[in-house]
């Protein structure tokens, strides 16, 4: 949630900090501001709206400074307003703060300073933060201390970064349970909250760790643990993504783009060191007990995965929504948590493998962003290299990080029935094949499904139906229709369908099914029995199958004739472009949906 972005610099840093804040706007966008330091004062400019428009109003990058902090903000505490947008300055004006996150104990700290005759100007809970800098740094007159005596009042999750003139060339910056990236340069250093705040200026990146503070300067940087003081060594790794795929590349959208990618990043997944994959495997073999667990899409990730699992070793492996783990699941150290995550810094997702590992259990995840918390934090990581994904709806991501859990499933099942390699070689190929099934949906359905969202756009109830993994499948459907269109897509598998909702069906309300093959006989035919009781109650049903045309379906998506084992990835593509094209038609945000933000980094 929010971005957060700094550079300290040789030369003038405002073109590169708004250019840096825009690269982050997919984490948060209801307001933005800049602060910069100028003859010893400090110049902030922010308000409400996106960042091209504020930088039209307030002219963000025409101040010239060698100094600056931004932020793009997603409110959690006070409305939208341009007092509540960050920066925010401390009471005499000698501090000022970015923050992403949540201070928790932010009201008795508010109290206390209020009493020592502190006016805050905002309903934030971030004002604090240049607040409490500006009283410890009266205290002691030390800026370091003044951050360090700052992070000891704090509770809850946090990454803040400061400017202050009592030290006009450097940054200082800190994270608790909220990201922190630093990228170093030749002559400038730059923080961010994830790496395209920075990777158009440096491809070297130093991930900060809970309770450490980073002062930079223009020629480098220093980190220090804030309970001992102590100096820490860090290891800079060096990115390899190409800045390029940051950017639209002709397409109108991120989203559109991105599910363009979607035939190269499972290639690039298939291409993953085999040892990543044989190590998960391995570890999964060896717990007692496997957990599955994400947010959001990376949950449904899961659950596409647990049947993909099932099917190829035949064992039940359970999944489990992140935020739920502390209520429900049960730990020890035969236990293995594997989380999924795009960003690597979801909140519910961080806490639950944290609670996994406190526990004794032992931790794995499937991330995109490297230098990205959970990268750092899990016993085991399979990087997906999917390269940045900037359309707040995950897609691309979401089906590679699919196809990794099946390349384990596929290591663990030939694991488990050495007997049966050539069929575990034949879904590998099958696999193998999928980039150029996708990429045939895209080239050639792609029109079709245009031209259906165009009629189907009016319709803003929905069931997205499916029976076994076409059900995980739906799952993953709905949410993408229902994020970037604002319809209501709710989801369930066809059976369940007759025990209540089945009530809902009128002319009004429309059915997405995915069928599966005619080949899964049983599945097939249960499947379109439940198509064929929505038709008999006059409700509209759109059918995503592969063949042949069917007339009982209103409107029919025909995927090619893929191996079975692939289809539910043919039809998870199909999804994306079917909620990008009714969005489309709708005119919505498609690449920043309101209320969404591409990372949660709060409860
Ligand atoms: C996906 O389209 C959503 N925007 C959202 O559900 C997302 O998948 C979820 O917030 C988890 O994010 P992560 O993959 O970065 O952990
Ligand atoms: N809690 C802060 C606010 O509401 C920061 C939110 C954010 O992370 O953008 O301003």
């Amino acid at each position: 949630m929010c971005g957060i972005s700094g550079i300290v610099s040789y030369k003038n840093v405002s073109k590169r900090l708004v250019k840096s804040l825009s690269n982050l706007e997919y984490r948060g966008y209801d307001s933005c501001g800049v602060a910069y330091l100028r003859n010893g004062q400090i110049e902030i400019r922010k308000d409400i709206g996106t960042i091209s428009e504020v930088e039209a109003r307030e002219r963000l990058s025409d101040p010239v400074s060698c100094i600056g902090i931004a932020h793009t903000r997603w409110a959690t505490h006070g409305g939208v307003t341009k007092a509540n947008a960050h920066p925010h300055l401390s009471y005499h004006q000698n501090f000022v703060i970015i923050h992403n996150g949540i201070i928790s104990n932010f009201r008795e700290l508010r109290e206390e300073l209020s009493k020592q005759g502190y006016e805050f100007k905002s309903d934030t809970d971030s004002e604090i933060v240049a607040q409490l800098l500006e009283y410890h740094y009266e205290q002691t007159k030390d800026v370091e201390q003044a951050l360090v005596d700052t992070i000891h009042r704090l509770e809850g999750s946090y990454a803040f970064a400061t400017i202050t003139p009592y030290d006009p060339e450097r940054i200082y910056c800190t994270r608790h349970e909220s990201p922190l990236l630093i990228g170093v340069g030749p002559d400038s250093q730059y923080i961010g909250s994830d790496l395209n705040a920075f990777i158009e200026y440096t491809k070297n990146l130093i991930t900060l760790s809970d309770g450490e503070y980073a002062i930079l300067d223009k020629d480098g940087y220093v980190i220090k643990n804030a309970m001992t003081g102590r100096e820490a060594q860090r290891e800079i790794t060096h990115i390899s993504w190409d800045a390029e795929i940051s950017k639209k590349g002709g397409y109108p959208h991120f989203m559109l783009k991105e599910i363009h990618e979607e035939p190269q990043v499972v290639h690039t997944v298939m291409q993953l060191e085999s040892e990543k994959i044989a190590k998960l495997a391995e570890m999964i073999n060896e717990a007692k007990r496997v957990y599955l667990t994400g947010m959001g899409t990376a949950y449904y990730v899961t659950v596409i995965a647990q049947y993909y699992l099932a099917q190829l070793t035949g064992k039940f492996y359970n999944t489990l929504c992140a935020d739920e783990f502390e209520n429900v699941g049960e730990f020890d150290e035969d236990t293995l948590v594997i989380a999924v995550s795009q960003s690597g810094e979801t909140y519910d997702t961080l806490s639950a493998l944290r609670c996994a590992k406190n526990r004794g259990a032992k931790t794995a995840a499937v991330v995109n962003m490297l230098g990205s918390t959970m990268s750092h934090d899990v016993d085991h990581v399979i990087m997906q290299g999917s390269g940045s994904e900037i359309c707040v709806l995950s897609t691309k991501a979401a089906l590679a990080q699919v196809v990794a859990l099946i390349r384990t499933g596929i290591e663990l099942g030939s694991h488990f029935s050495p007997d049966q390699a050539e069929e575990f070689d034949q879904r590998r190929r099958e696999i193998l094949q999928t980039p150029q099934y996708i990429q045939q949906i895209l080239d050639e359905l792609s029109g079709i499904i245009r031209l259906i969202a165009n009629k189907i756009y009016h319709i803003t109830n929905w069931l997205f139906l499916g029976r076994g993994i076409y059900y995980a499948v739906s799952l993953e459907g709905a949410l993408k229709l229902k994020e970037v269109t604002y319809h209501h897509a709710e989801s369930m598998t066809g059976g369940f369908m007759k025990h209540g909702t089945i009530s809902l069906i009128d002319s009004q309300m429309g059915s997405v099914f995915f069928v599966p093959p005619e080949t899964e006989k049983k599945l097939h035919t249960d499947t379109m029995s439940n198509v064929e009781e929505i038709k008999a109650r006059g409700g509209f049903v759109l059918g995503v199958h592969s063949g042949p045309f069917n007339p009982l379906f209103d409107q029919q998506i025909i995927l090619p004739d893929a191996p079975p084992f692939i289809m539910p990835l043919l039809h998870i593509a199909a999804s994306h472009l079917l909620a990008y094209f009714v969005a489309v038609k709708l005119r919505r945000n498609i690449d920043k949906p309101r209320s969404l933000a591409k990372s949660v980094t709060v409860p």
